[in-house]
């Protein structure tokens, strides 16, 4: 498992070199809260701002501090329907925000990270901000292959299920031909 994430996470900075290659963008975003009088959704909404550019914008609040913050995440990939794929864990967001040690969680907060403004430690509280965020394929650095995927991020506060950010996206892995 750790061996091949290695060889993933180099191949990754290998494949990144080809960026205008490829793909990499959002199909689809769900967003749910489960418990209202602790996170609310205003705003969850993709855009598409250019031919090759649509961005995803979320608006949420979290209406008591959050100490405890479990974020669980699963990728699934499409074949007939969306069928597990590989990468399936979860990680403890306010350590994660301090020392980043969860490899999966650090390539998602890469990719997130200067659209959002959730860049401080715990607790969380008030609005949950993601404004403009696009996806690059040179933060992904990890090859995956072409195809449809879901991320499902689900939100766990003091153990129990909050809210859900789902995000489908669409990744077309063509090393040598430019995207049309
Ligand atoms: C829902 O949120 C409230 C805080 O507003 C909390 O006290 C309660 O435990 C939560 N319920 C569930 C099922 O998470
Ligand atoms: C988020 O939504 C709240 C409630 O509708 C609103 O007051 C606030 O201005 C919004 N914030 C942003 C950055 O859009
Ligand atoms: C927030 O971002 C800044 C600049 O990117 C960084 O220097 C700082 O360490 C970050 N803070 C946390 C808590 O991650
Ligand atoms: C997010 O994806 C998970 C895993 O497929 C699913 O169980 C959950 O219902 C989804 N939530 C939403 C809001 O679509």
């Amino acid at each position: 498992m750790r061996l091949s994430f290695i060889i993933c996470f180099f191949l990754g900075i290998f494949l990144s070199t080809f960026t205008d290659a490829f793909v990499f963008k959002f199909t689809n975003f769900n967003c749910k809260s489960y418990n209202e009088s602790w996170f609310v959704f205003h705003e969850c909404r993709l855009k598409a701002v250019s031919r090759d550019r649509i961005v995803f914008n979320m608006n949420g609040s979290i209406l008591h501090p959050a100490y405890r913050i479990k974020m669980h995440y699963q990728v699934l990939k499409k074949e007939n329907g969306y069928k597990p794929w590989l990468i399936n864990g979860a990680l403890d967001a306010c350590r994660f925000i301090r020392n980043k040690y969860d490899p999966f969680g650090r390539v998602v907060y890469g990719l997130f990270q200067e659209f959002s403004n959730i860049n401080h430690t715990c607790p969380y509280m008030g609005p949950q901000i993601l404004k403009n965020f696009y996806l690059r394929y040179d933060k992904l650095m990890l090859p995956f292959p072409t195809g449809d995927y879901l991320l499902a991020l689900r939100w766990h506060f003091d153990e129990k299920l909050q809210f859900d950010t789902n995000a489908s996206v669409a990744i077309v892995e063509d090393l040598f031909q430019k995207k049309s």
